[in-house]
């Protein structure tokens, strides 16, 4: 467990368990971390050893994010965090964004409650963007009777209160708030890296691309202060991060609904000034509305990354229209252009999405063009999958898989010979890079990534993880470098 931090440890001693929970937040889930402490302590000492826990997190980084406040909470009531899932409290963050992330939950919940026979005292707890969706809670209430806890997106800030009444009620409890407007400051959270950091900008999402689920799940756009991030950042630079990575659906329409108005390029700007911060990375940007003022604080910044993500999702101008990205192929390649031009060394990854209903040949086709014109340093590449309640998922015209697969694969093709060429482009370069690890297969080396996102391995020692070193990018490898570490 890590040390708690002295002022949180010192708003606790404030609360009084012995009067009824105050309403307001944060102090109404301290209340609930210091009364769940004692249960935990009572359970302990009944059953003479610790209580552990184990936190699965299915999903993106908003999700990843999600998790270290969550097991921050379960840290601060007291679970000792352990790799198995023979753990007292089990909780999995969920993802809907495509079928398979739900077929792997239903696949896990079989295992889990043959796990909870075993242990009577385990908790079983679901959260997440499966979660917001009402077919699949009354589908796990009904089937999935072992299940302890379920609750949502919007309220995870509550994980002590809902762990509370489950201890209290003997009953499961099912907490699910169909979209909210608060967003809940200062709660704990345990980061899964000492140096970097996620870091939530903004909540939900606005643009409802037609085939996703994401708005429906996620909520309503919510930007956070910016004073209340860079008050986050500066605490989190304190505590030894240098790099982080702002979180947002859509960064670039940070700020929008806020009182006084902020750009996202503004945000970037205040971000830049806070001392000790080396890093700053963000996702996801909407190439819709990726300003002019953006792109030129990205070329004046020295700590802002060479690395954009620009989900293309199409490249046929027919079908992004289906898809409801406002922009189109041209607008796209105009915009690559104008990135390329103000930030030369800049790489840029992208998402794209193949089989999305009615794509015939000539717009795949189209895919493929910008895919060779861009030339991508990576590609995320899906296969559509279709989400109950998306406008997408009630068009006629879904294309069969015998035809998705062979485009899905001649896509992924092209992309990984593309990205094997743009990916040695710094190859002799001398490129700081943050060390993130020991090397998996070889201990004598480390593993560090560079301002492009791309990785390196080379000889070191654990000292080094953490820091910012310059290295020599010997060999490329395609997707990764072996290097030397080289002179300050
Ligand atoms: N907000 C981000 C994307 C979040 S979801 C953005 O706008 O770029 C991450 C990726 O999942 C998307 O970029 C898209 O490529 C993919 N995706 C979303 N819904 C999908 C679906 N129904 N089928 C297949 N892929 C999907
Ligand atoms: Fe989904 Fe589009 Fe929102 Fe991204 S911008 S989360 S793809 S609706
Ligand atoms: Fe999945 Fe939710 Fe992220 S659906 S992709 S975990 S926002």
């Amino acid at each position: 467990m890590k040390p708690l931090s002295k002022e949180f440890e010192e708003t606790l001693e404030n609360i009084d368990i012995t009067k009824i929970p105050p309403e307001e937040e944060p102090n109404r889930q301290y209340y609930f971390i210091k009364k769940m402490r004692e249960i935990i302590k009572q359970e302990e000492e009944m059953l003479g050893r610790p209580l552990t826990c184990k936190s699965v997190c299915i999903g993106c980084q908003m999700n990843a994010r999600d998790s270290e406040k969550l097991l921050g909470i379960l840290n601060e009531i007291g679970y000792h965090e352990t790799d198995s899932e023979e753990a007292d409290f089990v909780l999995y963050n969920t993802c809907t964004v495509r079928e398979n992330a739900n077929l792997r939950v239903y696949g896990r919940l079989g295992h889990l409650n043959s796990l909870k026979r075993k242990n009577p005292h385990m908790v079983i707890a679901l959260c997440g963007c499966m979660m917001q969706e009402p077919q699949v809670v009354e589908k796990i209430t009904s089937s999935y009777r072992f299940v302890d806890i379920i609750f949502g997106t919007h309220n995870i800030f509550k994980l002590a209160e809902l762990i509370f009444q489950r201890k209290v009620s003997q009953k499961m409890v099912v907490d699910i708030w169909p979209d909210t407007e608060k967003i809940v400051e200062e709660l704990p959270s345990d980061r899964k890296y000492p140096f970097k950091s996620g870091v939530n900008i903004m909540f939900g999402c606005n643009n409802f691309c037609s085939y996703c689920i994401v708005p429906y799940v996620r909520g309503r756009e919510r930007s956070r202060k910016p004073e209340d991030i860079v008050q986050e950042i500066r605490q989190m630079v304190q505590d030894g991060v240098k790099e982080v990575m702002l979180l947002g659906q859509n960064v670039n329409s940070y700020g929008k609904n806020l009182d006084p108005r902020i750009t996202f390029a503004q945000l970037l700007r205040q971000i830049e000034e806070i001392d000790g911060l080396e890093r700053i990375r963000f996702m996801t940007s909407h190439p819709k509305d990726l300003s002019d003022e953006l792109i030129q604080v990205m070329a004046e910044s020295k700590k802002i990354c060479r690395h954009l993500h620009l989900p293309l999702q199409s490249g046929s101008s027919r079908i992004l229209k289906i898809m409801n990205r406002k922009y189109d192929k041209e607008q796209y390649l105009a915009l690559v252009d104008r990135i390329r031009q103000a930030i030369p060394d800049i790489s840029l990854t992208t998402d794209i999405i193949v089989g999305f209903p009615g794509e015939t040949e000539e717009d795949f086709e189209d895919t493929m063009d910008v895919v060779r014109r861009v030339r991508y340093d990576s590609a995320f590449t899906f296969i559509y999958s279709k989400r109950t309640g998306t406008p997408a998922a009630a068009m006629e015209n879904q294309v069969p898989p015998e035809v998705v697969k062979p485009r899905f694969d001649r896509l992924l093709k092209e992309v990984q010979q593309i990205a094997s060429q743009v990916c040695s482009r710094d190859l002799g370069t001398v490129q700081k890079a943050l060390v993130e690890e020991m090397d998996d297969h070889d201990d004598s080396m480390v593993t560090g990534r560079l301002s492009n996102n791309i990785m390196v391995h080379f000889p070191g020692d654990a000292s080094l993880i953490g820091e910012i070193v310059p290295v020599k990018l010997t060999e490329s490898h395609g997707f990764y470098y072996m290097g030397v570490r080289a002179e300050e």
